[in-house]
């Protein structure tokens, strides 16, 4: 039970605090990203009154168009893990290729999603950033390899997202449970708002597009004309939530339970979402909440990545929504 306010900043160095061998460089880091984090909040908050609205003109490495806040969320993010001097590596859904930084000896490769759900901005609807860390393999005296980025969700050293919200809300873990902090803009700090977010074992709630039905797996068509059957005893039909903002619908999903579902489909046949800045950090969250995260084969934090940008099906939430889908999967192969 919390009974006075606590930062971020605190709540980090009193975590730090519970690790005899911890250097202070994984505590820095977040909070480093913290701050990149209120930046990008503030020009969120006021994308509606500027003319940072619209596209920005290029495309990123999947061919999208860009829009102004996605560069502004990057560059932020870029020069506050270049600042940290503890990072060799970072990766952008923003850039094609990794980015070598000068600290080439720092301890930590960072993976980020700058602005996930940006199609969303201009509707004023909430967007995201996802990050996830690891602790490079290779010795320090030598420049990090591509291999050091190529980790299995599972080794994350840490992971979490920022929903720009009707409140922003930074929500993160470093494998002993999750936590999430609630930005007060008066005084610009996130303050703690939940230290062990549990997900809820079960709700009949379910987050797919359903646009792209006619392309999914034989399974998920399955699974989802079952829950859609009325038995009140087995609470369905379940009810449909879907925003297009993976943190969004995430977020929704980690505090009231559910499935959220990315099948592989007709234009995506490997699934659309990411595998290292989307899939394993949203992933690694749900699963230190208390759920379950899969790909339809395995788990997804145990898949052996093989390119930074590679995309993955995923299908995570409440471990009993997660079985059911499960059974559905392995019954039509
Ligand atoms: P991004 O804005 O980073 O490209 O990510 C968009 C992603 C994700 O946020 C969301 O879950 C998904 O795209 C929605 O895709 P559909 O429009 O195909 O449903
Ligand atoms: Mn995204
Ligand atoms: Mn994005």
């Amino acid at each position: 039970m919390i009974n006075h306010l606590i930062t971020l900043e605190e709540f980090i160095i009193r975590s730090q605090n519970r690790f005899d061998g911890a250097t202070g460089e994984l505590s820095q880091l977040l909070r480093d990203i913290g701050l990149a984090a209120k930046i990008v909040s503030r020009e969120v908050n006021k994308a509606g009154i500027t003319n940072l609205l619209g596209r920005h003109g290029s495309e990123n490495v999947h061919g999208e168009s860009v829009k102004e806040l996605d560069v502004f969320a990057d560059e932020q993010i870029k020069s506050a893990l270049a600042r940290s001097g503890i990072v060799s590596m970072m990766i952008s859904e923003e850039s094609n290729e990794l980015i070598r930084l000068e600290s080439s000896s720092g301890k930590y490769i960072v993976f980020f999603d700058p602005l996930d759900g940006s199609s969303n901005i201009d509707v004023n609807v909430s967007v995201g950033t996802i990050f996830s860390i690891y602790s490079r393999k290779s010795p320090r005296e030598e420049p990090a390899r591509e291999s050091d980025a190529l980790q299995r969700g599972d080794s994350q050293s840490a992971a979490g997202y920022v929903l720009y919200g009707s409140s922003t809300m930074l929500v993160y873990t470093t494998g002993m449970g999750v936590s999430s902090f609630t930005l007060d803009p008066s005084i610009g700090e996130f303050m703690l708002s939940d230290d062990d977010i549990r997900i809820p074992d079960f709700n009949p709630l379910y987050s797919i597009n359903e646009g792209n039905a006619s392309g999914w797996p034989v399974g998920v068509k399955e699974y989802i004309s079952y829950i859609k059957q009325v038995d009140p005893e087995t609470m369905r039909p379940y009810s449909l939530r879907y925003i297009g903002s993976m943190v969004s619908d995430l977020h929704r999903t980690l505090l009231l339970g559910g499935i959220f579902l990315y099948p592989p489909n007709v234009s995506n046949p490997q699934g659309k979402l990411r595998l290292m800045y989307e899939c394993n950090p949203m992933g690694y969250i749900i699963e230190q909440a208390g759920g379950l995260a899969i790909d339809g084969k395995g788990s997804v934090l145990e898949t052996v990545p093989q390119s930074i940008h590679q995309t993955a099906p995923v299908y995570m939430g409440s471990r009993k929504n997660v079985e059911k889908l499960q059974e559905f999967l392995r019954r039509y192969g």
